[in-house]
């Protein structure tokens, strides 16, 4: 089983980078064996969509004429059984080299989805998908739910859990002292839940 984890903090040993990794580590407990990949924004070239070459994406499903790691990050996630997305939170928004990111995956399947002749079903579709995210001093949910937003619209599956903040790990200042979002308890608990859903989805296709 892969499992492919995207660190969208522009720093790659602190808290989000901490969470995605006992979120996979979860999952190491609960499936063997797992194949496990994680990549930090910080490290990757990912350029704004520039939105004039839409007729690119239009006609050439899930692919962009802009040739950086957005692609190749792509394409990771599209072959793994579980995907996971953490982000913090800069100023009410995620890191915006994060968000260029997303923003250029989101264009593609926009512009294919909505403008292109030939629909060509989602490559993502169906992936589970566990969500981290974390803030300083403001609430970890509105990083939630645009990583919730995201991986629906791309087609995947947020995996959510059976406690708060339920769309995935929040994390609300040093995790290790929150008492509210309980991040490292949520994490065992995403990676189990992933784990699950990706097993389930592997038998279903018959993987
Ligand atoms: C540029 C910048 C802007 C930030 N803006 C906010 C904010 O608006 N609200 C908040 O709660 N925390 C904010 N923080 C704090 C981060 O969310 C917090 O430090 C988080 O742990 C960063 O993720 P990391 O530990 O993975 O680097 C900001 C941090 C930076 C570096």
């Amino acid at each position: 089983m892969r499992v492919f984890g995207i660190v969208g903090s522009m720093r790659s040993n602190r808290h989000t980078a901490t969470l995605v990794r006992e979120v996979v580590e979860a999952m190491e407990d609960a499936t063997s064996p797992l194949e496990a990949e994680i990549v930090h924004a910080a490290e990757r070239t990912f350029a704004p969509c520039r939105v004039t070459c839409s007729p690119y994406c239009s006609s050439h499903p899930y692919r962009c004429a802009t040739t950086d790691d957005v692609g190749t990050v792509l394409k990771r996630m599209i072959e793994a059984d579980a995907v996971i997305l953490g982000a913090p939170q800069y100023f009410r928004a995620p890191p915006a080299h994060f968000h260029a990111f997303i923003e250029r995956v989101q264009s593609m399947f926009f512009f294919h989805e909505t403008v292109g002749a030939a629909r060509t079903p989602s490559p993502l579709a169906g992936i589970p998908c566990g969500l981290v995210a974390v803030a300083e001093y403001s609430n970890p949910h509105g990083i939630l739910e645009y990583l919730h937003d995201f991986s629906t619209l791309v087609g995947m599956r947020p995996v959510l859990l059976d406690g708060f903040p339920y769309l995935g790990v929040g994390a609300h200042g040093d995790p290790r002292e929150d008492e509210v979002f309980r991040p490292h308890e949520r994490a065992k608990e995403l990676g189990a839940a992933l784990a699950r859903a990706a097993a389930a989805r592997r038998e279903g296709r018959g993987a």
